[in-house]
């Protein structure tokens, strides 16, 4: 198994490591440091651009080469990033025309990272010829086992910039998609308000304005967006498949902040990697939740280094991060917890974000595998060292597993754009704390989930979730009705198929195309404020372990064949229908026209349960989380506790720890943070 650290050679020079005559010097004591904590792998240059063309067409790779070479010595793999997320200073004061323009027009300066129009052909030439030259330079380099593009596409808040070239690329993009401008005033709908164009070069780009944008226009704008940072990375990809073919490639993405399609986007990668903050959420199925999101991403054709099939974690926050008002000292056995978090959840390398805290520049006081002194005596050095020699252990039983799940949440950016920034319905309403609800109730019961976008082959699955499409393109109605018509199981929500791909609303009922599907119509739909509750009165095999609210939203539910399962208990709606199954082909679809509170979601996750035949993995506490890797008939299980206190965990029969080695049976107290990774074969059983 991969196990690193992310390695800044560059801040570790004369004058504030090595000496005048060796400047370089320190570099052979963070590697012999890094040998003792078991790092096998580390990631560099991701923001080196500055360093390796200090002056336009001059270029020098040496001083890598050199680290390179140290961890040649020391058997250390290298993981490199292009440098393109930090244009160098000479590039923006040669061509400003590089630098981003907000909504409001005004231009973000240069002298950080980030600052680059992702439209700007000639930051697209530049970084080719960086990007060419690093690869031709390192790409023969024995340690380079895989390539990092870029670093954090889309971070700060870069995703769009308003530049004219921009405006120009948006244009092509609208004419390559509409081909007349009167197709595109009809599909976007710009008859509203009278905002038709007459050519494609009318159609504005979304900046800051009196008020809201045509929402099929943003949409479309955030849609060009992606694209284009996807487009980036794939010329990226591409350059460096052509010159180090058999060179994997990936990128450090995050779950849910960055607006771009990480789908796209994992579809240019070789394999997905990920940016874990884990050390600074208090719910634990939060992160399981934005974990199982990331590994979904690509779920075929992955070509890591060591060939396993899971994701890795290429910054792990090694300690506190920098960006809080207060950023809380990470807790003993905390980043251990976390990391295991991450491989019992898939993760096939990890990477720790960094490895000594830098005495330089903006984060400096950023969490580090070591502190600032060097020496390797800090507590935080101590734990990493011992996870690097548990991993060492475990990585042979771990080979080839992975994370198997039956059932599945649908999740669309496209969607999540729309509800974000158009006006809605209800703005207390939060689809993310929609899929969370859905999330935990499987999470809580040890049930493990993919996620997936609607167009994806859902065959695999027993039972798909789809919390608030409130978008839903025609064709995607269509592979749902087919999931179900074979035999699957959907729940579908209020709030879903309100507009289609074009964000225009049907004219046939709500939910669009899908009103055969459910056996009913929504007629109207009552967004309630926070604090005002109707109830759910649930009947038959549904039984409720609580007298459930339903809040934010209330469908009005008109019944055309489906099966009432729980109505309404007041307003000129009670008696009506809230919840309700549908027989269709071989399946059945489920809708839930209104938001509860979680133990309703625990309540639904048991009927579920029964209705599909899943099975749980383990039975445990519920503050422990449970989670499994599996190979064919092996099967390796994760126990996590995420408590500041002890869980007495009953085994019924004896199963066996690869961390202690020892075999358990009867009672076991699993300490704060501590972790279990259990399988059956108790040694002489
Ligand atoms: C990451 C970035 C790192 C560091 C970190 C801070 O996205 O790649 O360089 O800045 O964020 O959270």
């Amino acid at each position: 198994m991969h196990f690193g650290v992310d390695y800044h050679p560059e801040h570790w020079v004369y004058p504030y490591a090595g000496s005048p005559e060796h400047p370089e010097a320190r570099w052979q004591r963070d590697i012999e440091l890094m040998v003792e904590a078991g790092v096998n792998v580390v990631r560099m240059g991701e923001f080196a651009w500055g360093l390796y063309e200090p002056e336009e067409g001059k270029f020098d790779f040496e001083w890598i080469r050199r680290a390179m070479d140290l961890c040649a010595k020391a058997g250390i793999k290298v993981v490199l990033g292009t440098p393109t997320a930090a244009p160098p200073l000479w590039l923006a004061k040669k061509h400003p025309e590089i630098l981003p323009k907000d909504s409001h027009g005004q231009t973000l300066h240069e002298g950080t990272r980030r600052a680059c129009c992702m439209n700007s052909d000639v930051y697209w030439d530049y970084s080719r010829r960086i990007v060419r030259a690093l690869a031709e330079s390192l790409g023969k380099h024995p340690q380079l086992i895989a390539w990092q593009i870029d670093n954090g596409l889309g971070g700060h808040g870069t995703e769009a910039a308003f530049n004219e070239e921009t405006r120009r690329d948006w244009h092509a993009w609208l004419k390559a998609k509409y081909e007349t401008v009167g197709h595109l005033n009809d599909m976007m709908g710009l008859r509203h308000w009278g905002q038709t164009a007459t050519q494609f070069e009318d159609v504005p780009m979304p900046m800051h304005a009196p008020t809201v944008h045509n929402p099929a226009l943003l949409l479309d704008w955030m849609r060009f967006s992606s694209d284009t940072i996807v487009a980036y990375a794939r010329m990226q990809a591409d350059l460096l498949r052509e010159i180090t073919p058999g060179i994997p490639v990936t990128q450090n993405l995050r779950a849910l902040t960055r607006k771009f399609d990480h789908f796209d986007m994992a579809e240019v990668l070789d394999f997905v990697s990920i940016d874990s903050n884990a050390t600074i959420k208090s719910k634990s199925a939060e992160l399981a939740c934005e974990i199982d999101m990331l590994r979904s991403l690509k779920k075929a054709g992955i070509r890591t280094p060591d060939g396993e099939t899971g994701f890795w974690v290429i910054e792990q926050k090694a300690g506190a991060v920098d960006w809080q008002d207060v950023n809380a000292l990470v807790r003993p056995g905390v980043v251990r917890m976390f990391t295991y978090q991450l491989v019992s959840r898939g993760a096939a390398g990890v990477l720790y974000f960094l490895w000594r805290q830098p005495r330089i520049g903006a984060e400096k006081f950023y969490g580090g595998v070591l502190t600032h002194d060097g020496r390797g005596q800090n507590r935080t050095f101590q734990e990493i060292k011992e996870i690097g020699q548990e991993l060492k252990r475990l990585g042979p039983a771990l080979k080839d597993t992975k994370v198997v799940a039956e059932a599945c949440i649908l999740f669309s950016h496209e969607n999540e754009w729309n509800q974000q920034s158009v006006k809605q319905p209800n703005k207390h309403f939060h689809q993310r704390e929609h899929v969370q609800l859905f999330y935990n109730a499987l999470h809580d019961r040890n049930i493990p989930v993919d996620f997936a976008r609607p167009t994806e082959d859902l065959s695999k699955y027993k039972v798909v979730i789809a919390p608030s499409l409130q978008l839903l393109a025609g064709g995607e109605a269509d592979l749902l009705k087919l999931y179900v018509q074979n035999g699957g199981t959907l729940i579908a929500t209020f709030n879903t198929g309100l507009i289609d791909e074009h964000h225009i609303a049907p004219d046939s009922g709500f939910p669009h195309d899908m009103i055969d599907l459910f056996g009913l119509e929504v007629l109207e739909f009552d967004p309630l404020p926070p604090g005002e509750e109707n109830h759910l009165v649930l009947k038959g095999a549904f039984s409720a372990t609580h007298m459930h609210p339903a809040r934010l939203w209330c469908d009005i539910i008109e019944p055309k064949g489906c099966q009432v399962i729980g109505t309404y208990a007041k307003d000129f709606y009670a008696g009506r229908p809230a919840i309700t199954t549908n027989q269709y082909g071989n399946g059945r679809a489920i809708y839930i026209g209104t938001m509860s509170q979680q133990p309703f979601y625990h309540d639904l996750a048991v009927w579920i349960r029964q209705l599909c035949g899943i099975n749980p993995l383990l039975k445990v506490p519920d503050t422990v989380e449970v989670s499994m890797r599996q190979k064919g008939n092996t099967k390796i299980f994760f126990l996590i506790n995420h408590q500041n206190s002890p869980v007495r965990i009953p085994f019924y029969k004896p199963m066996h720890d690869f961390l202690t080695g020892k075999t358990f049976t009867g009672n076991y107290d699993l300490p704060p943070h501590g972790v279990l990774v259990l399988d059956e074969n108790v040694p002489g059983a």
